[in-house]
């Protein structure tokens, strides 16, 4: 029923799906957020979903996406030799950077602090998806 190769690699890839949701979601949520007044109680509904997105889903599958994305690399140590997996790391490196923003900027949002416009939010909403087309051009093809 298949090898512990197979069921690390298949929860490595469940956890991908997950943390890619989030960033994905996240600030788009934020886009939204800068259209309502702070303090406001759309304000607060945005906050309280913001929160538990990063907490509950994102926080841990991030984790999830390390700890068995570098199991794999234990199972095959000839991975660390590979140029697809150090541009595929550099990439998760910049895209769990991402995620580190978006806790800071929804620190900010929460605070009722947040001075960035909506199209800022916009422009970096499609960050996550550059970086996920490169990681699995690099993942499937190996092209080095
Ligand atoms: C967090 C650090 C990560 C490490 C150390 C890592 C490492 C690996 C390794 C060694 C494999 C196995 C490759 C193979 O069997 O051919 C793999 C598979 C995969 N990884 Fe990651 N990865 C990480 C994060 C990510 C992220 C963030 C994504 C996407 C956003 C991703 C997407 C994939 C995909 C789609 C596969 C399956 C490839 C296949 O079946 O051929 N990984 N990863």
């Amino acid at each position: 029923m298949g090898t512990l190769y197979d069921w690390v690699k298949i929860i490595h890839i469940l956890s991908i799906i997950t943390w890619m949701a989030g960033l994905f979601y996240l600030p788009r949520l934020f886009v939204y957020h800068t259209q309502v007044a702070p303090g406001s109680e759309a304000s607060d509904k945005f906050a309280l979903m913001e929160h538990r997105l990063l907490k509950y889903i994102m926080n841990p599958s991030i984790v999830a996406a390390w700890v068995f994305g570098l199991w794999l690399t234990v199972l095959i140590p000839d991975f660390w030799t590979q140029g697809w997996l150090h541009v595929k790391l550099l990439c998760v490196l910049l895209m769990s950077g991402f995620h580190g923003m978006c806790a800071a900027w929804r620190k900010k949002f929460a605070a009722g602090a947040n001075r960035k416009s909506e199209t800022y939010y916009r422009v970096a909403n499609e960050v996550p998806t550059i970086l996920l087309i490169v990681i699995v051009v690099m993942v499937i093809i190996k092209p080095f």
